[in-house]
């Protein structure tokens, strides 16, 4: 089962026939795919989707090697010949069974958009299609240390499932980009416990960070496009970074730069992008090596309305496909027109945690 994908979505028909990965021993039926990938990235094993946070066992490298490969994809972009990063994170659905995740045919593309966002609020199908929990928080809390008396989030306990799109509220200091940062593991909870498709974030270990953000996409007010590369070379880069062959990055990233709508723009500079084309060019990059989880951070915070409402229904087409979204957001009129679950922070307290919720109770 495609651990943050819907159980019965068409899109991830094919990956969830595999029966739950979590639980699951390596079988001789592997797809051939994975296995041929796997042979290339030094003969070891397929990952095994069983393994949890643990000891690397035969089929993973040694974590200082792994580490090293990161290092070194960081340093030049293009690590394509370093064969340690072409592993994943055991416990997450592998990105080459979510081959199908947004089939752009089915999707059309995303353009600044016309209509409203209530429109987008009759495409929530409700829990019947939503697959097992795959984000768990169990009491976290975060005290930053420059704020000892004043927890960013304060015992937040809750469960989020595959699938599932929801919006994070609150107002400006109430937490919603420390939770955000939580789930990429960019900071550690204080105390509790904060688990994505069974991996404890907190327990986890250094070298398995690039795996887990790998399978969380990350969406951000400020877009941080590189300034000098086109739209093309943006999208490629988070691909060449991950070790993918140029024969994947010719077909995926075309293909996703038309699901949001910008094929005719791939070879434009960032300055030559309007702010929601560059927000698309981003959201581009976090999503084309599909990744089962999309976190944004205030993702229309610095765009129109309209463009606003063209992010959200790209964003919702993306859930559509089986992606789990998370958007923290300060836009009320979005939130109350989309009526999915809302998530309220107060001075970091979870205040409420409604199905069909809207932006604060004194609408
Ligand atoms: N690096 C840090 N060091 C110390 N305190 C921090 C740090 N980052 C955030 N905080 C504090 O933690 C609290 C929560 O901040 P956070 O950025 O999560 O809020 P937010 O809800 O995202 O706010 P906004 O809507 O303005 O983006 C605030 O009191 C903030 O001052
Ligand atoms: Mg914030």
């Amino acid at each position: 089962m495609a651990l943050f994908g819907r159980s019965s979505d068409g899109a991830h028909a094919a990956s969830s026939s595999r029966g739950n990965g979590q639980r699951r021993a390596p079988q001789s039926n592997e797809p051939a795919q994975q296995r041929q990938q796997s042979r290339a990235a030094g003969g070891q094993r397929p990952a095994n989707s069983q393994r949890q946070v643990g000891r690397p066992s035969g089929g993973q490298q040694h974590p200082r090697r792994a580490a090293g490969a990161q290092q070194h994809a960081d340093r030049t972009g293009n690590i394509s010949r370093s064969r340690e990063v072409s592993q994943r994170i055991p416990v997450v659905r592998p990105a080459n069974q979510v081959a199908d995740v947004i089939p752009a045919s089915d999707l059309g593309v995303a353009t600044e958009a016309t209509g409203s966002y209530a429109d987008l609020a009759a495409q929530d199908n409700g829990n019947a299609k939503l697959g097992p929990v795959v984000i768990s928080l169990r009491n976290v809390t975060k005290i930053y240390p420059a704020q000892p008396d004043k927890p960013a989030l304060a015992g937040i306990t809750l469960d989020i499932r595959a699938g599932e799109f929801l919006f994070l509220v609150g107002h400006s200091g109430s937490g919603k980009s420390t939770f955000i940062r939580m789930l990429n593991r960019e900071i550690v909870p204080t105390s509790g416990e904060i688990y994505v498709a069974g991996e404890n974030l907190r327990t986890m270990r250094k070298w398995r960070i690039p795996y887990l953000r790998r399978n969380v996409g990350c969406v951000f007010q400020d877009f941080k496009l590189l300034p000098n590369k086109t739209a093309f070379e943006n999208v490629a880069f988070a691909l060449e970074v991950i070790g993918k062959s140029r024969h994947v990055i010719k077909t995926q990233v075309p293909e996703v730069l038309r699901l949001v709508g910008l094929e005719e723009k791939m070879d434009k500079l960032p300055d030559q992008l309007s702010g929601g084309e560059q927000q698309r060019v981003s959201i581009a990059r976090s999503i084309v090596n599909r990744p089962p989880l999309l976190i944004c951070d205030e993702p229309t915070g610095n765009l129109d309305p309209q463009t606003s409402l063209g992010i959200m229904r790209l964003l919702e087409r993306i859930n559509r496909t089986g992606t789990t979204v998370l958007v923290a957001t300060h836009d009320r009129e979005m939130v109350d027109q989309m009526r999915r679950r809302v998530l309220a922070l107060e001075n970091g307290v979870l205040v409420r945690d409604q199905r069909r919720g809207v932006y604060g109770y004194d609408v």
